[in-house]
């Protein structure tokens, strides 16, 4: 059997068709396959290459850190200088509010420590989601999931939780003083790419305020630089109280993190003390690997070019069969027909050479989530396929 056969049979599947392409190695804005055809990324693994496959600099800090220690103990009662180093590097960009950072192994993860998080620290059993929200695929997290075609075969879920749509100011009445937590992302992804209203979301963080509940932004696609600011959430001028975070946060190795105040976090430390465990959560090769990435997407300029190839991106992508592009960034979602025309267009691409994908709530709309390192030459190659793609329909 060939490692494709090998792995519909023995690699356990998600879903009955998958692309099962064999890639043999991947660099910079592009994966190679081992029929000898590379692909043009266009969704970094789904928002987790911010600076490209296998950037210099993170290779060279997971080879280090694996060659110095790799897992020693549970996470929390060692100091691993990995994890602190890029707690304190985090910290010193966000708000002052958001200083204590809790490593986890993913971003559902992420999800589930905030959740109890909030629930700890109000006393409170109520959590609100939105519709069309994704956080992960735990069981705390299909709780918050905006979707029932997702969410039915596994009930029961999480109780006292429910969903509100964004940008409705009358659903805002539905925080009260029983809702521990209000989570959304400050981006929707897999919704298609929907933002918020400013003044929408000002107001959700004052009725959060005003009833006690704590206001949870998940940046797991739209952090670390992707909307064209180190935060989405800094673009409304307001700050969550938690902030969860994943997919870039590793550079490309499994890292997530939730992120609140010294003194909300403390209540996980007692009664019962290790209010939240995990074995490998903050794994010192993640974090060395984490770090290194966001030091070079720092130092690379690569977040004040977004707004730029944000810009050549819409004024490219004009097509009759293109019904809308919305984006946030380097975060953009080509809405067109329906699912069957989008399949076309994603096979098409792959077939010439460029790899994209559909969103989970929005199956009409072609995902373009590059690496941040795209350049401008890259993003006319993507465009010009795209065309070509969309003329086929
Ligand atoms: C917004 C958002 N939050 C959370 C998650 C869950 O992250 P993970 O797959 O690492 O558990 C995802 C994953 O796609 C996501 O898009």
């Amino acid at each position: 059997m060939n490692n494709r056969q090998l792995f519909l049979r023995h690699v356990a599947q998600t879903s009955d068709a998958p692309l099962a392409l064999e890639i043999t190695h991947a660099a910079g804005m592009y994966m190679y396959q081992a029929n000898g055809k590379r692909l043009l990324d266009l969704i970094a693994g789904i928002s987790v290459c911010n600076m490209g496959h296998c950037h210099p600099a993170v290779v060279k800090a997971i080879q280090e850190q694996a060659a110095t220690y790799m897992h020693l103990l549970v996470y929390g009662e060692l100091v691993q200088s990995p994890q602190v180093a890029y707690a304190y590097t985090l910290t010193q960009h966000l708000p002052a509010t958001l200083n204590s950072v809790y490593f986890t192994n993913s971003g559902a993860e992420a999800t589930e420590g905030a959740m109890k998080l909030a629930k700890r620290y109000t006393g409170r059993p109520e959590i609100i989601g939105f519709e069309n929200a994704y956080h992960g695929s735990t069981q705390g997290a299909l709780s918050l999931i905006g979707e029932e075609s997702m969410r039915a075969a596994y009930r029961p879920l999480l109780p006292e939780t429910r969903h509100i749509r964004q940008n409705n100011m009358d659903d805002l009445l539905q925080i009260t003083a029983r809702t521990a937590a209000v989570m959304l992302e400050t981006v929707m992804g897999e919704a298609g790419v929907r933002k918020p209203d400013a003044a929408w979301l000002q107001a959700l963080r004052a009725r959060c305020t005003e009833t006690g509940a704590l206001l949870i932004f998940d940046e797991n696609q739209c952090g670390l630089g992707r909307t064209g600011t180190l935060w989405a959430f800094e673009q409304y001028g307001i700050v969550p109280d938690i902030v969860t975070l994943g997919k870039a946060l590793g550079g490309g190795m499994p890292l997530g993190a939730f992120v609140a105040d010294r003194e909300v976090m403390w209540v996980l430390t007692h009664n019962p003390v290790l209010g939240h465990i995990t074995t490998f959560g903050g794994h010192p090769v993640s974090c060395a690997a984490g770090l290194a990435g966001f030091e070079a997407l720092l130092s690379s300029g690569v977040i004040g070019e977004v707004a730029q190839k944000e810009r050549l991106f819409h004024h490219l992508l004009r097509h009759p069969r293109i019904k809308t592009v919305r984006s946030a960034g380097l975060m953009m979602a080509v809405q067109l027909d329906d699912f069957p025309a989008n399949k076309k267009v994603i096979d098409y691409c792959i077939e010439k050479g460029m790899l994209t994908d559909w969103f989970l709530f929005a199956a009409d709309c072609l995902r373009i989530a590059p690496p941040l390192i795209i350049s401008e030459a890259e993003v006319k190659t993507a465009c010009a396929l795209i065309l070509e793609a969309l003329d086929t329909l």
